[in-house]
């Protein structure tokens, strides 16, 4: 595996809640921890399911409330057993979208903050909600990189460009007078499974957004339905250390070798 070039911020999205978000972050996370990357999870969802995804090594006082209101950067990173860092979610009461609206720099100083810890990580993962809010904006204008599961069972293609795409194009307007960007968005088919159904879904997507112009790439890469990452949930476990479940590392390999993460290909390949 080649040395990676410089850190980066990917931010896991959709509009649409339950399609796979947190599952990918804490996944993708624990594969490139195991390949000895530096890696830093933080969970800005109100439900807190990726910050007990990992069981913690070292739990620290704070999270992302304290992260982001107080600017405490040295006392909200967590450890976990998967080998990679996490900042949780503290924000029980769900407060921080209101803190998030009505700070003046409430959208951005997520990236300013998070852009601080990037000498001392290879990739922050940020996992957000699955519905339209201040927080996901401020999560998604962080990132270097957009990922968004798309789950072939559920969602059609359109449903996924008036979300997600509609989204960013609200966006949009803070990058006209300011250096803010808003990152490349990878659209990844996911639970893919063997139906007919899955299968009109998925040339459904690639059809519809898949040329050039569209404002996404959908990715060759596809995540299958599977049992395996259930059980690796139930377990608390990375998903690639479950040996009898291997096309679930593999399909998670292909993902990592697409995505332009720094990694040659080499050795990621399946
Ligand atoms: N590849 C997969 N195959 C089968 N089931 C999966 C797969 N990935 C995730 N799941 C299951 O799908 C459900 C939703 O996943 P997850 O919680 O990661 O979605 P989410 O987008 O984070 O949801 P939310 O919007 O509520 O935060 C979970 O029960 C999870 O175990
Ligand atoms: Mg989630």
């Amino acid at each position: 595996m080649q040395i990676l070039q410089h850190s980066m911020i990917l931010t896991i999205c959709s509009t649409k809640g339950g399609v796979g978000k947190t599952t990918l972050t804490a996944n993708l996370g624990g594969l490139l921890a195991s390949f000895g990357k530096r890696v830093l999870l933080v969970d800005a969802d109100v439900q807190p399911a990726l910050s007990s995804y990992y069981a913690l090594t070292k739990q620290a006082e704070g999270g992302i409330a304290r992260l982001l209101i107080g600017g405490d950067l040295a006392n909200t990173i967590s450890t976990t057993d998967a080998g990679c860092d996490l900042i949780y979610s503290d924000d029980p009461e769900g407060k921080l979208q209101d803190w998030v609206l009505h700070t003046p720099d409430g959208r951005t100083r997520l990236k300013y903050l998070l852009n601080q810890l990037k000498p001392n990580y290879d990739f922050i993962l940020i996992d957000t909600q699955g519905a339209v809010g201040p927080l996901q904006d401020a999560a998604v204008l962080a990132a270097d990189l957009l990922l968004s599961p798309i789950p072939t069972e559920t969602m059609s293609a359109r449903e996924f460009a008036r979300g997600t795409l509609g989204m960013l194009e609200r966006l949009q307007p803070m990058t006209h007078y300011t250096t803010l960007q808003i990152a490349p968005l990878y659209g990844l088919l996911y639970r893919v499974d063997r139906t007919r159904d899955a299968a009109n879904v998925t040339r459904e997507v690639r059809d519809a957004l898949g040329g050039e112009g569209s404002g996404i790439t959908i990715m060759d890469a596809m995540i299958p339905a599977a049992v395996a990452w259930r059980e690796a949930a139930t377990q608390r476990l990375p998903v690639h250390t479950l040996s009898k479940h291997p096309m679930a590392k593999l399909s998670l390999m292909a993902l990592m070798a697409e995505l332009p993460l720094g990694f040659t290909g080499e050795g990621v390949q399946p």
